[in-house]
């Protein structure tokens, strides 16, 4: 079972129980080789790594003793993942041992995520060939879904076909599964083809449900996580930390270093800390393997831990833009991504914990960017004012602002992104007063500039829903902005100060609930459950029913029963197919407040 607890975007922080092991995503698997697991072991603990994978064609092949425990044979308890010997296939020619045996052996091992033996999908591979490799690996889905009782993972393949990724994808997803490993990349991934990897995981989730488990086949380069997660990849795994050791290779956040080239001085790491260039070069070969490997999967995990930092901070995008100039390919990855627009604008929310950092054109590309310069972006003559806080400078309610994102309305001056974000050559004003808004010849404006952000927000008018001559504002004391929009005397909506959004609470809920059409701004939740959301608890994915298509995460929205009686009010964590794919998790937070 998967939930999401966190998100910025298509990232996602998730929680993933299989048989009373739990990790918590995005994280990595390291390939562990079944027969020499220390001192990857010791260190996985260590890190506080809450899975392995390794593989379970090589422990067939070898000594495995018959009937024992993979937890016991790796002194390991936690969440274990095994490969059937697909990649083997691929790197050493066919071997003998199909499907069902490969399934079997797995189950009897005890494997936690037993992998089927997929077809293995070159890139360079014509359609036909692709094509028939996916139809039987679908057949062995079906095959190893009768033979196996276990938590079966059903490898996503189809080359670099846009069309036979969401093939795959969709046809895998029959299979009624949660866990779909992506496969087919290394070889791409070896050649720096970032594009088409980021292109192959987007295209399999237009083929999956919202709901799954995304696992990136050896994407294990640290510098490629940024874009890797972004896309939506929830799990990776990776012997890159063992491999490049080998090599004489330091993998870093932005590249890999090579020993022998090292002039200055090795890069920090707490397994360098006491070694100088020279000590580690003179090692013992087997000695200087460990150290670096130790380093290679401690960066490889550190990235991670970064990467779920930015994802509550909602700041992935910002750290993604940072992050990919470290390789053109990487940029040129995140160019690509950047045309998903369709597929990526349903999972950006309105607004974000973090401001927009403008980095380059690409910027003006994200979704959420992009979303509101479609909608916002007006041709207008007038004064145009170019400086922030525009309303600041304004000296007229009809002057327009020209802003990075293009000539838009005044009143969404305190409005994400326009307010929170950053482009080169603006400054922070200090101490900026907002007092002339107390003067009433600005009234007008206030009630304006309320009516279009009301619209902006809930696509209708707020003159529409309610008398205008009845509305009055709280202005903040020690800003002089709107605080509160009154309606005959009592609050109606709150001007969030961070993002220059509203929030509702139950009256305004209650106008909106009247004047829109259901399924409009609502979720619509089993009849069973109303009277908990009466008492202001959350709602969760397995009660939702129905929910507006236009609902974005950390949309404000109206919780409704299958009636469309309104129950409460709240503000989303999923977007509409989320909530109805999602079997367990939070759909929307219930703001009610007692009071009311
Ligand atoms: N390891 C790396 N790539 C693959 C793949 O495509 N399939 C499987 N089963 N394992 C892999």
């Amino acid at each position: 079972m998967f939930e999401i607890l966190h998100r910025d975007g298509p990232a996602r922080i998730g929680k993933l129980s299989v048989g009373g092991k739990v990790i918590h995503t995005p994280t990595i698997l390291p390939v562990i080789h079944p027969f020499k697991p220390e001192p990857w072991i010791s260190q996985i603990r260590e890190l506080r790594l809450e899975g392995l994978i390794t593989n379970s064609y090589i422990l067939k092949k070898g000594n495995y003793p018959n009937g024992k425990d993979l937890h016991d044979f790796l002194n390991f308890d936690g969440m274990i993942m095994t490969d059937s010997g697909t990649f083997q296939e691929h790197m050493y020619g066919e071997i003998k041992e199909g499907n069902l045996e490969m399934v079997q052996f797995q189950d009897q091992v005890g494997s936690d995520i037993i992998t089927i033996r997929d077809v293995f999908s070159e890139f360079d591979q014509e359609r036909e060939e692709i094509l028939s490799g996916l139809k039987e690996t679908y057949r062995r889905g079906l095959e190893a879904r009768e033979a196996s009782k276990g938590y079966l993972a059903y490898p996503v393949q189809g080359g670099i076909y846009s069309d036979l990724r969401i093939e795959s994808a969709s046809l895998m997803q029959s299979l009624g599964g949660e866990y779909y490993p992506i496969g087919g990349i290394v070889p791409l991934m070896e050649r720096y083809r970032y594009e088409d990897v980021v292109n192959i995981i987007i295209n399999s989730r237009k083929g999956l449900r919202t709901s799954s488990v995304v696992h990136a086949f050896g994407a294990g380069h640290p510098m490629f996580f940024p874009i890797l997660f972004l896309s939506g990849v929830d799990v990776v795994d990776s012997s890159s930390y063992i491999k490049y050791a080998r090599e004489g290779r330091i993998l870093t956040d932005t590249g890999t270093i090579e020993l022998d080239e090292i002039a200055e001085e090795l890069p920090p790491s707490p397994y360098f800390d006491s070694l100088t260039l020279d000590e580690l070069r003179k090692m013992p070969e087997g000695e200087r393997r460990e150290i670096i490997g130790k380093h290679n999967l401690y960066v490889t995990v550190k990235e991670i831990s970064k990467i779920r930092e930015q994802i509550r901070k909602e700041n992935l995008w910002n750290y993604v833009e940072y992050r990919v100039r470290a390789h053109p390919l990487l940029l040129g990855a995140y160019q690509a991504l950047l045309k998903h627009y369709e597929y990526m604008e349903k999972f950006e929310s309105r607004s974000k914990k973090s401001p927009v950092f403008f980095s380059g054109k690409e910027t003006l590309e994200r979704p959420l960017v992009r979303r509101f310069i479609d909608k916002e972006r007006k041709r207008r003559s007038g004064v145009v004012i170019e400086r922030k806080p525009y309303s600041y400078f304004a000296m007229n309610p009809a002057d327009f602002v020209r802003t990075p994102f293009g000539t838009i309305s005044l009143y969404l001056d305190e409005t994400y992104p326009v307010a929170q974000s950053l482009f080169p050559g603006e400054y922070y004003e200090k101490d900026i007063s907002f007092e002339k808004f107390r003067n009433p010849e600005w009234n007008d404006f206030l009630r304006e500039k309320v009516n279009y952000i009301f619209n902006y927000q809930f696509g209708v008018k707020l003159f529409k829903i309610i008398d205008k001559n009845e509305m009055g504002f709280v202005i903040s004391k020690n800003t002089g902005k709107i605080r509160n929009v009154t309606y005959r005397n009592e609050i109606l909506i709150s001007l969030r100060a961070t993002d220059g959004l509203f929030s509702l609470n139950m009256t305004s809920a209650k106008l909106l609930h009247a004047a829109l059409q259901y399924p409009k701004l609502r979720i619509a939740v089993d009849q069973e459950i109303s009277s908990f959301i009466k008492e202001g608890r959350n709602v969760f994915c397995k009660f939702v029913k129905e929910a507006d298509r236009e609902l974005r995460p950390g949309d404000e929205v109206l919780i409704v029963d299958d009636a469309d009686n309104l129950l409460s009010y709240g503000r989303t964590l999923l977007n509409r197919e989320e909530m109805l794919e999602f079997k367990s998790g939070m759909a929307a937070k219930n703001r009610l407040k007692s009071t009311e």
